[in-house]
């Protein structure tokens, strides 16, 4: 059983940081693109044992130590009746975007157990497939960036038409952004049940906002959504990139067990706008490294391990993994971490004398 994630979520001591990476499950796999080459996107969404066989590939084929489920964070607006299409090279788009009163009054209310069944019934397979091996993470969308594509109707690079709702009318971006944070935290309580053992909540679309309109629009609603998910007992990771001069805010106002931290920020700034007994990091390897010869992935993963030191850190990229990276060059990331090992004197230099005899032991075959 390994539990290096569970265990540097709960800031304890680790010889080394665990270790994975957002997107893992995805298009630079040949395996990902064999299954997906049968079925189209959402229709693996909507498949369990499609879903599951896809979430298991980077623990076979890259070696990465926690399994995240298969799925998007745009069915959350699905399940409230909007209509989602996923075009190739065109991305994902609703057919009506929400602009009025009148379209937020045509969502319903989410109800998990019925429209996200499929994603609970792939968690629950997921967890009896694992059988243990590494854990299981969970994941929604936040309230902003979910609010943001159901206004503007497909991504966007300026987000001018959801930012136009904020100023024009905020009353209404209100109601939508508080819906929407009960949906989502109501969802991730429902993964927890089906065996989620780590939730992420994926705030995309964070820098997209200056800090009055984050700290209004953003974040008191991230954090209604990560404070419920936190009442269903399991760690939760919050990841904001754009939003590294907010680390600490992020921090107060969502009580994450971990904040994600992108490429732009470094370690030691995050290190430095956070307490490591109070909030674990994670990141933040900028995913263009993997376009570089091995041996300087290596080289710069070490770097940032030694940078974000002994205490609460989960190795992972700034971002997410591009469909075009070589499987070879995740690996060399993954083995870089994996070889790491921090000293006993490190260690407890770092924890106090007494942390880390016995977890340095436990875990390592
Ligand atoms: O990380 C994982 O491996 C878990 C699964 C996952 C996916 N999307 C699978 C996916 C997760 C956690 C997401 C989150 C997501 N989805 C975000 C936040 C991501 C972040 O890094 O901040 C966003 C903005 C979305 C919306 C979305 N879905 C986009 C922009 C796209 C890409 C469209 C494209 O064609 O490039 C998707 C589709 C999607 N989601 C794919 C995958 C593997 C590619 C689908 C395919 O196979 O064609």
């Amino acid at each position: 059983m390994n539990d290096l994630l569970l265990r540097a979520l709960r800031r304890e001591a680790v010889d080394r940081p665990p270790v994975w990476m957002m997107r893992q499950a995805g298009r630079y796999l040949p395996e990902y693109r064999a299954v997906r080459a049968k079925s189209d996107f959402l229709t693996m969404c909507r498949t369990p044992e499609l879903a599951v066989e896809v979430t298991l590939q980077p623990i076979d084929l890259v070696g990465v130590d926690a399994a995240i489920i298969f799925s998007d964070i745009l069915v959350v607006p699905e399940a409230m009746g909007m209509h989602l299409t996923l075009d190739e090279g065109v991305g994902p788009q609703f057919s009506s975007p929400i602009r009025s009163r009148a379209d937020l009054t045509r969502l319903t209310p989410v109800e998990p157990r019925e429209q996200l069944a499929y994603m609970l019934d792939a968690l629950r397979m997921a967890r009896r497939a694992l059988n243990g091996r590494v854990p299981l993470i969970g994941f929604a969308g936040a309230p902003w960036t979910l609010a943001a594509y159901m206004v503007e109707g497909k991504g966007t690079k300026q987000f001018a038409v959801a930012k136009k709702m904020l100023f024009e009318q905020p009353a209404l971006a209100h109601a939508l952004l508080d819906q929407l944070a009960t949906a989502v935290g109501d969802f991730l309580v429902a993964q927890v049940e089906a065996g989620a053992q780590v939730v992420q909540l994926f705030e995309s679309w964070a820098g997209a906002l200056g800090p009055e309109e984050f700290r209004t629009f953003a974040l008191p609603y991230l954090a209604k959504a990560a404070q419920r998910a936190r009442e269903a007992g399991v760690p939760v990771i919050v990841f904001a990139p754009g939003g590294g001069w907010a680390l600490s805010e992020i921090a107060a106002a969502t009580h994450a067990d971990a904040i994600g931290v992108d490429w732009h920020t470094t370690p030691q700034e995050a290190r430095r706008l956070t307490d490591p007994f109070r909030v674990a990091l994670q990141g933040n390897l900028d995913p263009c490294t993997l376009y570089a010869p091995v041996e300087e992935i290596r080289r710069r993963t070490h770097t940032m391990i030694e940078a974000f030191g002994p205490v609460g850190h989960v190795a992972n990229l700034g971002h997410g993994i591009l469909p075009d990276m070589k499987p070879d060059h995740a690996r060399a990331f993954i083995d870089a971490v994996k070889e790491w090992q921090w000293t006993d004197e490190r260690l407890a230099a770092a924890h106090g004398t007494a942390a880390p005899a016995g977890p340095q032991l436990a875990g390592v075959p």
